[in-house]
């Protein structure tokens, strides 16, 4: 509880320019999502992207793990590993998460994206997805539970028939990548800490088609993939607490402005 760090002006500062930064790369890729394309292309375009921008990946190295991004295809629920050999194609979705440090500052976001036409049914879990984000972020202000934010996302996912992964979860991040609190994207009302000025943290639910249990790759030790085979949808931001509500510190397109 006490040990959630409360950013100055100066740190969030710092935190806001790295998680636009964050977001400026998951733009910028954008026009290359296409069939033909591999995970490791995109990978390598959003190294090189936040590099050219005085910042470096926070998840090379991270535990181990290899890369500078997450790409999570179909059915990967989170922690995909890109690779020359994993090939994008037509009716695919994917998220793409980059957390970046700048001048020691660490934002964390990502998103979806489709690959040509998608199936309704996949279109609806993107949707839905989006708006548990939403949903969760509308609940961000001094003074409210950070359980309520997974309150809120588990009512609607559930009421669109979709589960909410709960082996994963949001974070506290700004001075390190995994700070307190943690965030539940699925929780039980006025639950867990409470939200005050200057904390910043991410909100990151992971909806599934099917069954919310995951199964992580006994091979790599990262991809984790619903436990069913069926689809996943993530989008994630970091968040700031302001004295009256929130600011997205990733928010790149004015979205919540
Ligand atoms: N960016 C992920 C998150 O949202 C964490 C990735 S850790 C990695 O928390 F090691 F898998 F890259
Ligand atoms: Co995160
Ligand atoms: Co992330």
């Amino acid at each position: 509880m006490s040990d959630i760090i409360i950013k100055t002006p100066e740190q969030i500062d710092g935190i806001r320019k790295s998680s636009q930064l964050a977001g400026q790369s998951l733009i910028m890729i954008e026009e290359f999502v296409k069939p033909g394309v591999s995970t490791e292309f995109l990978n390598n375009k959003i190294q090189e992207f936040i590099h050219d921008h005085g910042a470096i990946s926070a998840t090379v190295g991270y535990n181990g793990y290899p890369k500078a991004t997450c790409i999570s295809l179909n059915e990967v629920v989170c922690h995909g590993i890109p690779s020359a050999d994993q090939i994008l194609k037509e009716g695919d979705i994917l998220n793409i998460d980059v957390t970046t440090i700048l001048n020691g500052y660490y934002g964390d976001t990502s998103k979806m994206y489709a690959v040509g036409e998608i199936s309704a049914k996949a279109q609806r879990l993107i949707d839905v997805s989006k708006h548990c984000l939403d949903l969760g972020i509308q609940q961000v202000k001094p003074g409210n539970y950070v359980g309520n934010i997974g309150f809120v996302i588990g009512r609607y996912a559930k009421a669109q028939k979709f589960s909410v992964v709960y082996e994963f979860c949001g974070h506290g991040v700004g001075i390190d990548f995994h700070e307190a609190p943690q965030v539940d994207h699925i929780a039980r009302k006025n639950t867990g800490d409470i939200m005050r000025p200057g904390m910043t943290f991410t909100i990151e639910p992971m909806i599934n088609e099917g069954r919310a249990t995951t199964r992580v790759d006994k091979n790599d030790g990262w991809t984790a993939r619903t436990s069913d085979g069926k689809l996943s949808a993530q989008f994630e931001h970091t968040i700031l607490v302001t004295d009256d509500g929130y600011e997205v510190l990733s928010d790149v397109l004015g979205d919540y402005k």
